[in-house]
């Protein structure tokens, strides 16, 4: 069995999550980690036993087949272009780009060169997104008519040490947070044709919660508040609402209305958490969770998933056409809030395949 090489870029918050559970993945193989704080880079390397590196030098090393960019928004596309132009596919953290124009410039790069993007969320690979994909291919709902998604909280700046970019372009609740309940919801109901959209920003700017910048004061450039719906391919519409404005709430994270019944889904944050399920107007009942990988925070299985499928040649399932439509879904939403006209999407995505239940730990692929 072939594993294959993977080299970070970005060795910030969220790469702790990615190396910590690396090695429950066979086709994966961390070798090196770079960042332009060097310091940054040498702190992963000594935790996780990786090389540190320049990203030049990562870029150029023959050991490396993925490059796995978590760096922030504004830098993925071109981060992601450097690992193509190297040789090298790559994989990166959401949102694919802060542009859907910027983004494209990847379906080039992919078909010039023949190496693949992945982009996360992978949350929709967890136990509980497969169970709740299980529920809706079973047809114990019915067809999906309606549903709802709320991610509503108070801002990222009171916990994250160094939260500019959660208000700069590619930032706000939508862009941050949109991914997974978008994700989520194309994972069970398919692709999204039309979107419309009210958004505002509530206040011009924000205070840092935690870390060394405590108590600094920064701008507030993107929407904070953002209501919208969306019209999938299936007919389905779905109410999303997106905030870093609201203290607390009483929403579910997902709901799925269909002709036949409803769904509570969990929290698309998370691999885990409860799926209910109501048939005609019965009463919830917890649904037997049937898939692996929804006991704990798996993010790095979407680029495990990559690499197998690269190994098996077979179309991986965090792929670039899904965060593409993603992105472009997002963006219309906030394009038709400045216009209040709907808007019917260019680019589009097939469902990926569901996971099978019955494959052993660390395996996605027969
Ligand atoms: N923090 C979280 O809980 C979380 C969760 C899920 C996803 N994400 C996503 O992960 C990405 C990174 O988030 P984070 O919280 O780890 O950010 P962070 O600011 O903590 O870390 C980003 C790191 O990337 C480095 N970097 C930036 N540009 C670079 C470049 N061009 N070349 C090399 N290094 C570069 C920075 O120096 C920094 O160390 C974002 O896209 C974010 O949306 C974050």
């Amino acid at each position: 069995m072939r594993s294959l090489g993977i080299g970070l870029v970005g060795c910030g918050v969220i790469s702790d999550a990615y190396l910590g559970r690396a090695e429950q993945f066979p086709f994966i193989n961390m070798i090196a980690c770079s960042d332009i704080n060097e310091a940054a880079a040498k702190e992963k390397a000594d935790k996780y036993g990786l090389e540190a590196m320049t990203v030049d030098a990562l870029l150029a090393d023959d050991r490396i087949d993925i490059v796995l960019n978590l760096t922030t928004p504004q830098y993925h596309v071109d981060v992601n272009l450097a690992a193509l132009n190297a040789g090298k596919h790559a994989y990166c953290e959401k949102p694919l780009g802060t542009s859907l124009a910027e983004a494209e410039k990847l379906l080039e790069a992919t078909s010039r060169t023949g190496l693949r993007i992945g982009c996360a969320p992978d949350t929709f690979l967890g136990g509980a997104h497969q169970t709740a994909r299980r529920i809706i291919d079973s047809g114990a709902i019915g067809d999906a008519v309606a549903g709802t998604g709320f991610m509503m909280v108070p801002g990222h700046e009171r916990w994250h040490p160094n939260p500019d970019f959660y208000y700069q372009e590619g930032g706000g609740p939508l862009m941050d947070m949109g991914p997974y309940y978008i994700t989520s919801m194309i994972n069970m109901l398919g692709p999204v044709s039309s979107v419309y959209g009210t958004a505002k920003i509530t206040r011009p700017t924000r205070t840092i919660g935690s870390g060394p910048r405590e108590g600094e004061t920064i701008a507030v450039d993107v929407a904070t508040h953002i209501s919208a719906i969306l019209t999938f391919v299936n007919g389905a519409s779905i109410t999303l609402v997106t905030s870093f404005d609201v203290h607390k709430h009483d929403h579910s994270p997902i709901e799925i209305y269909g002709s036949n019944g409803s769904m509570v889904v969990a929290d698309p944050n998370n691999f885990d958490g409860d799926i209910l399920v109501s048939v005609g107007s019965g009463d919830w009942s917890k649904a037997e969770q049937t898939h692996l990988y929804g006991d704990g925070n798996y993010r790095v299985i979407g680029l495990a998933d990559m690499a197998e499928a690269i190994v098996k040649d077979q179309s991986h399932r965090a792929s670039l056409d899904l965060s593409l439509h993603v992105l472009e879904i997002m963006e219309s939403i906030l394009i038709s809030a400045d216009t209040g006209q709907a808007i019917t999407l260019k680019h589009q995505c097939k469902q990926a395949l569901p996971l099978q239940s019955t494959l052993p730990a660390g395996q996605l692929y027969n």
